[in-house]
């Protein structure tokens, strides 16, 4: 672990999908269940939002929350939008899939921000199960436990990384 991390200013991390209400709480709060396993809570700001604005205001979808639930986990966020506020807050956005990182890009570009942009999935130390988290939205409960798997990895493997840097 990083020794100096008491010294350094709060890593800020925004998870990020489509709507907000399926894969990015889901990555948020197992990205925050990890932090927390490793006593770092109060070295973490985590959040997640959408590209879009659909589902602004609702809680997690019911099959995001039941999956998390069966690994121990509560979501508790509700669905907002990016804005470009954020981009003066977090010092990494994560992105679910290409067309969420193409629209943080082009969202990045009408400010001055450096914060780093990445695919979720570019944070995987295995780096065998694609670019990309699928939208499960129209799919069934199974996918759900798909996508909890990858996330999982994922952001296991983006804790260390920012660990290390
Ligand atoms: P998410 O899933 O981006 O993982 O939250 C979706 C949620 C809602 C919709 C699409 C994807 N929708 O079309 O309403």
């Amino acid at each position: 672990m990083n020794t100096n991390l008491n010294e350094t200013p709060k890593i800020s991390v925004l998870f990020v999908c489509l709507g907000n209400i399926c894969r990015s709480p889901l990555a948020e709060g197992i990205f925050r269940y990890l932090v927390e396993e490793e006593g770092l809570g109060d070295h973490f700001s985590i959040d997640s939002a959408g590209t879009g604005a659909w589902h602004v205001g609702e809680r997690p979808d019911g099959r995001a929350s039941l999956v998390a639930q069966q690994h121990g986990i509560n979501l508790d966020s509700r669905a907002r939008q990016v804005q470009k506020e954020d981009f003066e807050r977090f010092d990494y956005m994560i992105a679910m899939d290409r067309e969420n990182l193409r629209a943080l890009e082009e969202l990045r570009s009408e400010t001055n921000s450096n914060t780093q942009i990445t695919l979720l999935c570019s944070h995987d130390p295995n780096g065998d199960n694609g670019d990309e988290i699928p939208d499960p939205y129209y799919g069934g409960a199974s996918g759900f436990e798909n996508i909890y798997q990858l996330v999982h990895q994922s952001c296991k493997g983006l804790l260390q990384q920012l660990l290390a840097a």
